[in-house]
């Protein structure tokens, strides 16, 4: 597999092979699948990005569960914007259930933050999210992330369903942004 890729107007450098991203989603299955062992929850996919990492999660969960997608947008290119957008909704009895968000990525944490708002008349039992990366840095929220694929730096990133500008997302690698061009 290639180490740079050229995506409309910029370059990105390979940054976490395939098998890497692999193995954490097993990682990821392996606690899901002990923590939710005695329970049905709802696995809530986050459209579009987090369909890649979503499936390759749900092949490795032995775990009785039902999945369900939601779609938000607050990227334009590759900055984040204060405004989510909530571009299809939630249409899921969730009274009583325990829920696990899966994403793609957090960065400052607002998508999840309005996810978490959404839900909160929902009834819901248990709120939890799953992440198959997360930018410390970059987060400004005081909500807990429970699944953790990779921590990375504040630099932007495509692959496995990371998209720049709706391209990229097909990467099995993960890339980032050259910046030393
Ligand atoms: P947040 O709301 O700032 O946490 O951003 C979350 C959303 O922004 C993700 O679901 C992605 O769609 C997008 N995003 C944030 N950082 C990146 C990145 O490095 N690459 C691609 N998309 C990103
Ligand atoms: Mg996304």
């Amino acid at each position: 597999m290639c180490e740079r890729v050229t995506l409309l107007d910029k370059t990105f450098v390979k940054f976490i092979p395939s098998e890497e991203v692999d193995a954490a989603i097993e990682r990821l299955a392996d606690q899901i699948n002990n923590d939710y062992r005695d329970d049905d929850p709802i696995l809530l996919v986050t459209l579009n990005g987090a369909i890649v990492f979503a499936v390759d999660l749900l092949k490795k969960l032995t775990i009785r569960c039902k999945i369900t997608c939601v779609k938000l947008s607050s990227y334009s290119g590759t900055q984040s914007t204060n405004n989510v957008k909530s571009l299809i909704g939630l249409n899921e009895d969730l009274r009583g259930k325990r829920v696990l968000v899966l994403e793609d990525i957090i960065d400052t944490g607002r998508t999840y933050g309005h996810i978490t708002e959404m839900l909160k008349d929902s009834g819901l039992k248990d709120l939890r999210i799953a992440t198959m990366t997360y930018k410390p840095d970059a987060y400004k929220s005081d909500l807990p992330i429970h699944y953790v694929g990779f921590a990375i730096p504040d630099k932007f990133v495509v692959g496995r369903g990371l998209d720049y500008d709706g391209y990229g997302r097909n990467l099995p690698d993960i890339y980032q942004l050259d910046t030393s061009i």
